[in-house]
C-alpha cells in the first residue's frame, strides 16, 4: 500500500473543474471544434465563467464553502502556445492561483491534460504524432519543475478512455474520428505516455503523488441472456479495467471519476444503452445509481492504493436533486470505508457551473451557480449542505459521517 503524504490533509474535501470548461478565452482544438458548429445549439465556450482573468473571488468562495482541496487543470495551449515557447503570463497566473489556494489552506490537485490540445499539437496528429511523447513530456517537465513547490498531487491524464472513445470512436469530440482500431491504439499510446510522465514527474518531484483520473462506470447486461452478459463483461474489462491494469505500477493513488450505470444489449453492439425505463436520471439522461460508487470503490481498492474520488456529480436544474445525490453518494463512500477501502478524498464535479463539452452550457453541474450574463456566482443549497458535512467531519479519522 502506498503511504499517504503526511503533509496532506487526512481527507480531501472539495470540488473539481477543468481549464477549458471554466477559464474562458482559450485557443485550443476544442475552441476550433466549437467554431465549426459541433456543440449543441452552435454554442461556443467563449468567456465561459471568466475564471482565468479573475480567479480570486472564486478561490475565496471555495474557501468559504469549507473546502480543503480543489482539483484544477492547467491549459497546455495557454502555457505553450507555440512548440517550445512558454508563456510567462500564463505561468504567472497559474502560480498566482496555486499560491492563493495554498494561502487559503486549500490543497491543489493538478491535472496536466483534461481533454484539450494546443492547435499546433492537434494539427500534427495529436497523440498520434511521432513526436507526441517528446512534446507532451516537455510540457509536463516544464510545469512540474515550475510548480513542484506548490503542488504535490498530480494527475497526468483525465479519463483517457473517455477521451479516446469520444474523439476517435464515436467522433463527437475532436478530432471527430470513428475508428475502433484507432481508439484502441490511442489508449495504448496514452498508457505509454502516462508511464513516461509518471517517471518524469517523480524524477523532478520525488515526493509528489502522481496518478490518473479513471472514469469508471457500472456496465450491466440488459437481459440475462448469455450474449448480453458476455458483452457487458467485455465492455467492463476493456473500458474500465484494462487501462488500470496497465498503469497500476505507475500510480501512487487511484483517481476515480464516477457518474452512472450503463446497460449492454447485443442488438446495440458496443454502444451501451444509458438507462432502463423507470430509473431516475439526471439532465444528461444518466442514471443516478449511488450503489455503483460503492462497488467501484471496493473493486478499485484491490489495487492497494489510496483512492481519491476525483469527480462525482450531477447535472440538474433542481438543486434538491443535487443535495440528495450528494448525500446518497457520500453515504456509499462511508460504506466502502467501513468495508476497508482506503479513501482519501471526495472532489465533487463541479465547483462551478461550466461548459459541458458537446452539450454546451445547458447542463448545470455546479455546487456554485453561475449566471452567464452577469457572471454572478451563487452558492447553491447543495454547497451549503456539503459545507455542513465537511464541518461535521473535520479532523475525524476513520469512515466519514454522513447525515441521513
Ligand atoms: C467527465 C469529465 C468532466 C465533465 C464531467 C461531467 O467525464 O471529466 O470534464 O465533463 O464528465
Amino acid at each position: 500500500m502506498t503511504t499517504w503524504l503526511s503533509s496532506l490533509p487526512n481527507f480531501l474535501w472539495g470540488a473539481s473543474t477543468s481549464s477549458h470548461q471554466i477559464e474562458g478565452f482559450t485557443d485550443n482544438d476544442w475552441t476550433r471544434w466549437e467554431k465549426s458548429g459541433h456543440v449543441a445549439d452552435h454554442t461556443r465556450s467563449g468567456r465561459a465563467t471568466d475564471h482565468f482573468r479573475n480567479p480570486d473571488p472564486d478561490l475565496q468562495l471555495f474557501h468559504q464553502m469549507g473546502w480543503n482541496a480543489y482539483r484544477l487543470s492547467l491549459e497546455w495551449s495557454r502555457i505553450e502556445p507555440e512548440p517550445g515557447h512558454f508563456s510567462a503570463t500564463a505561468m504567472a497566473q497559474y502560480r498566482h492561483i496555486l499560491l492563493t489556494l495554498r494561502a487559503l489552506g486549500i490543497t491543489p490537485v493538478v491535472t496536466l491534460h483534461h481533454f484539450t490540445l494546443p492547435t499546433w499539437f492537434a494539427d500534427r496528429g495529436g497523440f498520434f504524432c511521432p513526436a507526441a511523447d517528446t512534446h507532451f513530456l516537455t510540457y509536463v517537465a516544464y510545469v512540474v519543475e515550475k510548480f513542484r513547490d506548490l503542488a504535490s498531487l498530480w494527475i497526468t491524464i483525465n479519463e483517457p478512455m473517455v477521451y479516446a472513445v469520444m474523439g476517435y470512436g464515436q467522433g463527437v469530440w475532436p478530432p471527430g474520428q470513428t475508428s475502433l482500431i484507432k481508439t484502441r491504439r490511442l489508449a495504448r499510446r496514452l498508457v505509454a505516455l502516462h508511464r513516461e510522465s509518471y517517471r518524469r514527474i517523480k524524477e523532478l518531484a520525488p515526493h509528489a503523488m502522481v496518478g490518473l483520473a479513471h472514469h469508471l462506470a457500472i456496465f450491466e447486461p440488459y437481459t440475462q441472456s448469455w450474449t448480453d452478459k458476455t458483452l457487458a463483461r467485455f465492455v467492463d474489462t476493456s473500458f474500465n479495467w484494462r487501462f488500470v491494469e496497465e498503469i497500476d505500477a505507475y500510480q501512487d493513488f487511484f483517481g476515480l471519476n464516477y457518474y452512472t450505470r450503463q446497460w449492454l444489449k447485443t442488438s446495440h453492439g458496443l454502444q451501451p444503452v444509458t438507462t432502463k425505463p423507470g430509473v431516475p436520471v439526471t439532465d444528461m439522461g444518466w442514471e443516478i445509481y449511488p450503489d455503483g460508487l460503492y462497488h467501484l470503490l471496493m473493486r478499485a481498492s484491490r489495487y492497494q492504493k489510496p483512492i481519491l474520488i476525483t469527480e462525482n456529480g450531477i447535472a440538474t436544474e433542481d438543486d434538491t436533486q443535487r443535495q440528495r445525490f450528494l448525500l446518497e453518494h457520500l453515504d456509499r463512500v462511508a460504506a466502502a470505508q467501513r468495508d476497508g477501502a482506503e479513501i482519501r478524498g471526495y472532489l465533487h464535479w463541479s465547483a462551478l457551473d461550466n461548459f459541458e463539452w458537446a452539450e454546451g452550457y445547458r447542463p448545470r453541474f455546479g455546487l456554485i451557480a453561475v449566471d452567464y450574463e452577469s457572471l454572478r456566482r451563487t452558492p447553491r443549497d447543495s454547497a451549503l449542505l456539503y459545507r455542513a458535512v465537511i464541518r461535521a467531519n473535520q479532523n475525524r479519522s476513520g469512515p466519514i459521517n454522513v447525515p441521513r
